[in-house]
């Protein structure tokens, strides 16, 4: 990682959008979206010693252990596309996770994360995670009533803890940590986003918020990072 580079926080619950706006800020910024979720799912489908110890624990709304996680995304953040920094989407989501990462970006010579919690209603959630279908072949996220995917034709499938009893549980988890994450971070880089409103919409908040952090941090406006930059 070059020195200075930005690193963006995705926090929320299952289903509050954290993918989809993950992917657009990424071609906004230009710097790559990274998901442990995705990481997890695609050792999975692989067949890997480490997909085959989580696959159960993924499918059931489990967390994964903190040392497998960190580990994770620290080979991940060394490699040579995360340069000028990455958006992290579904890491961390414990404080042990955050501790970690702190040091990690410290070590690469990053600067302070930018936070942001996506606020959503558990009705949302429902609704949005039980009508989400994604390509089993590139991965995109699709919405209700689409049948095959618009990149490549694929026929769109559920994630497998895109059930109701698992929904559940992933948010009775998401509740038990969030407490104490947003504390560790609440004095920092930190924003909360209403992620009810339209994508479009929630993308531009998103950007707003990250062009006043990068103005207002020590070292003043950074080119690389003003959402104008980018219009
Ligand atoms: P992960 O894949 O991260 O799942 P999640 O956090 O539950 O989040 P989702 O991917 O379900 O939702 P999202 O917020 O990305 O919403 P999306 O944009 O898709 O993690 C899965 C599992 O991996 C975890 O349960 C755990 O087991 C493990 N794991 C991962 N990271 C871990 C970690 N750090 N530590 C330990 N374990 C870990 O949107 C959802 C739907 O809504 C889509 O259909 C989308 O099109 C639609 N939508 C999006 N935005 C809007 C909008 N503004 N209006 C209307 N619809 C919208």
């Amino acid at each position: 990682m070059q020195e200075n580079a930005h690193v963006v926080i995705l926090l929320g619950p299952p289903g509050a959008g954290k993918g989809t706006q993950s992917v657009r800020l990424s071609a906004a910024l230009g710097i790559p979206a990274i998901s442990t979720g995705e990481m997890l799912r695609s050792e999975s489908q692989s067949g890997s010693p480490l997909g085959r110890s989580v696959q159960s624990l993924v499918a059931n709304g489990k967390l994964v252990g903190d040392r497998i996680m960190n580990e994770l995304v620290s080979r991940r953040l060394r490699q040579a596309d995360c340069a000028r920094g990455c958006i992290l989407d579904g890491y961390p989501r414990t404080v042990a996770q955050g501790r970690f990462l702190d040091a990690l970006l410290k070590n690469l010579g990053a600067a302070s994360p930018h936070i942001f919690d996506f606020i959503v209603s558990v009705q949302d959630v429902v609704s949005r995670l039980g009508g989400r279908r994604y390509c089993p072949v590139c991965g995109q996220t699709y919405s209700n009533e689409i049948l095959t995917c618009g990149r490549d034709g694929s026929a769109l499938i559920q994630r497998a803890d895109d059930n109701p009893s698992v929904i559940s549980e992933r948010l009775r988890v998401y509740r038990r940590n969030i407490g104490e994450i947003v504390g560790f971070y609440r004095a920092r880089n930190y924003h909360p986003i209403q992620a009810a409103k339209e994508p479009d919409v929630v993308l531009r908040d998103l950007l707003r918020l990250l062009d006043a952090d990068v103005i207002h941090r020590p070292g003043g406006a950074d080119d690389r990072f003003l959402s104008s930059a980018f219009a």
